[in-house]
């Protein structure tokens, strides 16, 4: 069988659960919530069975959803976005930035990214024969160097990604971010997509600068949402996909060969559920469960990067080991039995970095005990010196 993706392999998400299984290990690696959705979203849900919402959708989703997100979306950026025309419900952001890419990337296209970058991003462009250009996101915040990007952009460059807030990194794009993206791509026609999929979690009082917000961009961008993220019920595999009426009807072209349509009584229940949900209460939660494992890692050499957003904090431990992320990352799910994401899957080449990611979407008993075996991994000592620190 002759592979159109041969570098690539199994994703670390799953390699790194599949360890995590065989050694028993608590496992903060791959990004899902490990604690029940809300009641009433399950409620609703059987509801919405019980009521016959049981066959197919319309190709683009559901008109109650579509509306409600619109309605919602425009109030929050002061867009003007169409539900019938502009927005489509997709199975998970996955699909959405997929088929969103496969629309507009032609044989020797460049498509910028920024690694670290979200594992889904440069095998689509691979596949419709695009170029990836990797520009490295940069210091303990991970941003982005805009004199970089300035210095990349060419004739053959057609796209460029934007994740924020940011895996894995839990970096958080601020207004003159967005300001710095404006004037890079100003008189230029490159694409944008803006994979925005943790939107709702956002810390210490920020806020998330959506590229929603941005008219001059409308022609030209893509946005990405995840329900999966946002009501903590990744398996549901449901996001949707928001842009200029043009560009999606090149989107729906793909996306009605692609799945046709996404499940029905999912979408009649959230788009009941959007009408009563409190966002703020997601960052609120999250940010807690932040602090609670950052501080229950206090006085170690763990040392704890900025996380201002999604639940995914990044620990450097240059302080404990040389050892590379990933011997490192299957060595502490072995022996301390916790599981991680090493980073440098992210990037083209690896990374020589010593950062790990952990996933803190986990409940509160979970998140003490993952800090409390990773300190006490070193008392045991793997390098007993790093406390003379
Ligand atoms: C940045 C980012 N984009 C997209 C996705 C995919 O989302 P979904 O599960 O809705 O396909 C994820 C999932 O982890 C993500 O972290």
């Amino acid at each position: 069988m002759k592979s159109k993706l041969p570098n690539v392999g199994t994703t670390i998400f799953s390699t790194m659960s599949a360890l995590a299984v065989q050694e028993g290990a608590l496992n903060l690696g791959q990004g899902f919530p490990g604690f029940p959705i809300d009641e009433k979203l399950i409620d609703l849900v059987t509801k919405a069975m019980k009521d016959g919402f049981n066959q197919y959708a319309p190709m683009p989703g559901m008109p109650v959803l579509r509306q409600i997100i619109t309605e919602q979306l425009n109030a929050r950026h002061g867009c003007n976005y169409d539900w019938n025309s502009e927005v489509t419900i997709t199975a998970g952001a996955s699909q959405a930035i997929f088929t969103a890419i496969s629309t507009l990337i032609f044989p020797g296209d460049e498509v910028i990214l920024f690694a670290p970058a979200y594992d889904c991003y440069a095998p689509a462009v691979e596949l419709n024969g695009g170029k990836v250009v990797w520009i490295e996101l940069e210091g303990e915040d991970f941003h982005i160097p805009w004199a970089k990007v300035k210095a990349a952009i060419n004739d053959r460059t057609k796209l460029m990604l934007i994740n924020t807030p940011h895996n894995p990194t839990g970096a958080v794009n601020s207004l003159d971010d967005a300001h710095k993206l404006l004037e890079v791509v100003r008189d230029t026609d490159i694409f944008i997509i803006s994979d925005e999929v943790y939107e709702h979690i956002v810390f210490d009082g920020r806020r998330h600068e959506s590229l929603a917000q941005f008219p001059e961009l409308r022609e030209r961008m893509m946005l990405v949402y995840s329900f999966g993220k946002t009501f903590h019920a990744t398996g549901w595999k449901l996001g949707y996909a928001v842009c200029d009426a043009k560009w999606m009807v090149e989107f729906r072209k793909q996306h009605q060969f692609n799945v046709f349509t996404c499940n029905a009584p999912f979408q009649i229940a959230i788009a009941e559920y959007m009408k009563t949900v409190d966002y703020s209460e997601i960052s609120r939660m999250y940010e807690r469960k932040r602090n609670l494992f950052v501080e229950a890692l206090a006085g170690s050499p763990w040392k704890v990067l900025p996380c201002a957003g999604t639940y995914f904090q990044v620990l450097d431990y240059s302080a404990i080991s040389d050892e590379s992320d990933f011997d490192f990352a299957v060595k502490l799910n072995k022996e301390a039995k916790v599981t991680s994401i090493p980073l440098s899957p992210f990037y083209e080449n690896g990374s020589t970095e010593k950062r790990l990611r952990f996933c803190f979407a986990k409940e509160d008993h979970e998140l003490l005990e993952a800090a409390n075996r990773l300190k006490a991994y070193l008392e045991i000592g793997i390098k007993p010196s790093v406390f003379q620190l």
